[in-house]
């Protein structure tokens, strides 16, 4: 049973995507007063006439075709070109529909490897899984260099509050961790996001080619000993891809 408000629709029962969806109006159907028993946990889904829940299928479903709309104008608008058709493998849709279904249950992602093996690729995969989910949370994604960039304090511009957009994202994909010039302000400026994101169970992808001990000195033991925890490892094997020939 998914919760809506204080109301609940058996969405896995329907066959409908966990989302945030508004329920049919009163009146739209003639047996409402069953239905609203479904809603209150009255009734199950099995014990619903056969036409109720012909009924619901087509009301949600509306609702995810147009959430999916929205969430893929939302991807097409951000995606490069060169990731544009990176299409996910099964274990990035799992982790998507994980994320679309509790994102503060589902691990972080830590995604190793050499240059040129895929992690950004893979990144992207994940982000377009998201984006085919439907869901409605939105992800942001940033190499760490522009982070740090966009962050860096400047006249005239509120570096705090767009720390904390980043910071507080859905989703957040930060490309390239440890591949900066590690300076105390970047030390601290990488504690505070990953320490929010890690004390708030905010969910995160995090590419890296530095290997795990490393990455460990590039970003120090509190950074280093937070990733161990909130992540799962995803190591990318395999030559330079870009040495292959890509376009
Ligand atoms: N699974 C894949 N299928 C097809 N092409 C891929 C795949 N993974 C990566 N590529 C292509 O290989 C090239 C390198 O991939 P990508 O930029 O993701 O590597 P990377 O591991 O992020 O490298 P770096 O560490 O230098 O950032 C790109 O052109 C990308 O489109
Ligand atoms: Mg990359």
């Amino acid at each position: 049973m998914a919760q809506h408000s204080k109301l609940t629709v058996d969405f896995a029962g329907l066959g409908i995507p966990p989302g945030n969806y508004a329920l049919p109006a009163p009146g739209s159907y003639e047996d409402y007063d069953r239905l609203l028993k479904h809603f209150k946990g009255e009734l199950a889904l099995a014990d619903l006439a056969p036409d109720d829940v012909r009924f619901l299928r087509s009301h949600f479903s509306e609702q995810v075709a147009e959430h999916q709309q929205v969430a893929m104008d939302y991807f097409t608008a951000r995606v490069p070109r060169r990731f544009a058709t990176a299409y996910p493998e099964e274990q990035a849709s799992e982790w998507a529909l994980g994320f679309a279904a509790d994102r503060h249950a589902v691990k972080s992602l830590l995604l190793i490897g050499p240059t040129g093996v895929g992690k950004t690729h893979y990144a992207w995969s994940v982000l377009r899984a998201v984006a085919e989910s439907g869901t409605q949370l939105r992800w942001q994604m940033h190499t760490a260099v522009d982070l740090y960039a966009s962050l860096r304090p400047r006249d005239g511009e509120d570096s705090q509050s767009t720390f904390e957009r980043i910071a507080d994202a859905h989703l957040l994909v930060l490309d390239d961790l440890g591949a900066s010039k590690w300076t105390e302000w970047v030390e601290e400026i990488t504690y505070r996001l990953i320490n929010h994101r890690y004390e708030e169970c905010l969910p995160s992808i995090f590419t890296s080619n530095l290997a795990p001990a490393k990455l460990r000195d590039a970003l120090g033991e509190r950074v280093a000993s937070r990733l161990t925890e909130m992540c799962d490892r995803i190591v990318l094997k395999g030559d330079d891809r870009r040495k292959g020939g890509a376009k």
